[in-house]
């Protein structure tokens, strides 16, 4: 019974309520609406749903960090190798430097040896494979002479030098110094430039008087020629003996191995 009255209480509170609504739409004026109950049932399933999304975007958010620690830690890892890895290439960067250096201080080790072996063959045999100059030539120190043997004039003896792709002797330094004396020459024109100063071989190797390129017109001068510890001055046009000089090339490893004669020594 009770029930039954609270209701038409409500009913008739609801109608009266919603007349007051009418009354005050028609005034024109603006009034919060009471919420029907298929309304509150929409609201609560928005509400629900509401939820439900946010419980879902939650679980989404827990996992996409979960997959971004994992990702992060995953480019960690990798950052790592990376570095490792650089280290590691210089490292054998380093490593193949310091082996190809060795390799050339080796290599340069050997064609000391290979030198000193050739001189050695040299020394018993004048024509040894292993010899860094031509046939027939001397080798002496760092260079190459042969002697001609005619009398010649400067000018010719200087043709002569050129097309062997040589030059006259100059004395430049201590060492060449030291082969002209080996040799003991007397009578053989120097590749001095024309001129009337007579000294000692050793006070020439700081003159500029080097012959150094082409002199045209020898007419009426004095060209300069070696004998014994002394350098005289005579007319270019006299005749003296030819030696001729050219640096020699660097003695071939190979060409020591080549040579027969070393393998029936040994
Ligand atoms: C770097 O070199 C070390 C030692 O040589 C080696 O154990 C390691 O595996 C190398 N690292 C990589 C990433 O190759
Ligand atoms: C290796 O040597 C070269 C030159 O010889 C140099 O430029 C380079 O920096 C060196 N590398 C290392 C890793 O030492
Ligand atoms: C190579 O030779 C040079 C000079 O002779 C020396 O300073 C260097 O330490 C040598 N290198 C090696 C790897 O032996
Ligand atoms: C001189 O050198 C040139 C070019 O380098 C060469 O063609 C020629 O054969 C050489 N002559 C002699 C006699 O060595
Ligand atoms: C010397 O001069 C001649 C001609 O005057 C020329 O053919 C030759 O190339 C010159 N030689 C040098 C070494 O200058």
């Amino acid at each position: 019974m009770s029930e039954e009255i609270t209701y038409a209480n409500l009913k008739f509170q609801d109608s009266n309520k919603t007349e007051t609504t009418q009354d005050l739409q028609k005034l024109g004026e603006k009034a919060p609406s009471v919420p029907s109950p298929l309304w509150r049932q929409s609201a609560l399933i928005l509400t629900l749903l509401c939820l439900l999304l946010l419980i879902g975007l939650g679980a989404l958010g827990g996992v996409f960090y979960k997959t971004l620690k994992l990702e992060m830690e995953k480019l960690n890892k990798l950052q790592n190798i990376k570095e490792e890895l650089q280290r590691n290439v210089s490292l054998q960067l380093m490593d193949n430097n310091r082996s190809s250096e060795n390799i050339r201080n080796l290599s340069i080790t050997l064609q000391i040896v290979a030198t000193k072996l050739c001189r050695e063959l040299y020394r018993k045999e004048p024509e040894h494979k292993c010899k860094p100059c031509p046939k027939e030539w001397i080798w002496y120190g760092d260079s190459c002479y042969i002697i001609f043997n005619h009398f010649e004039t400067w000018q010719n003896s200087e043709i002569f030098c050129s097309a062997q792709n040589a030059s006259l002797l100059q004395v430049r330094n201590k060492k060449i110094l030291q082969s002209i004396k080996f040799f003991q020459l007397y009578d053989f024109w120097l590749g001095l430039s024309p001129g009337n100063y007579h000294m000692c071989l050793d006070d020439i190797i700081a003159s500029s008087a080097w012959f150094k390129s082409n002199i045209s017109d020898l007419n009426n001068k004095n060209c300069g020629y070696i004998y014994g510890l002394y350098v005289y001055y005579v007319s270019c046009s006299s005749k003296k003996q030819v030696m001729c000089e050219k640096m020699a090339n660097s003695v071939k490893i190979e060409s020591i191995l080549m040579s027969e004669d070393l393998d029936g020594r040994m």
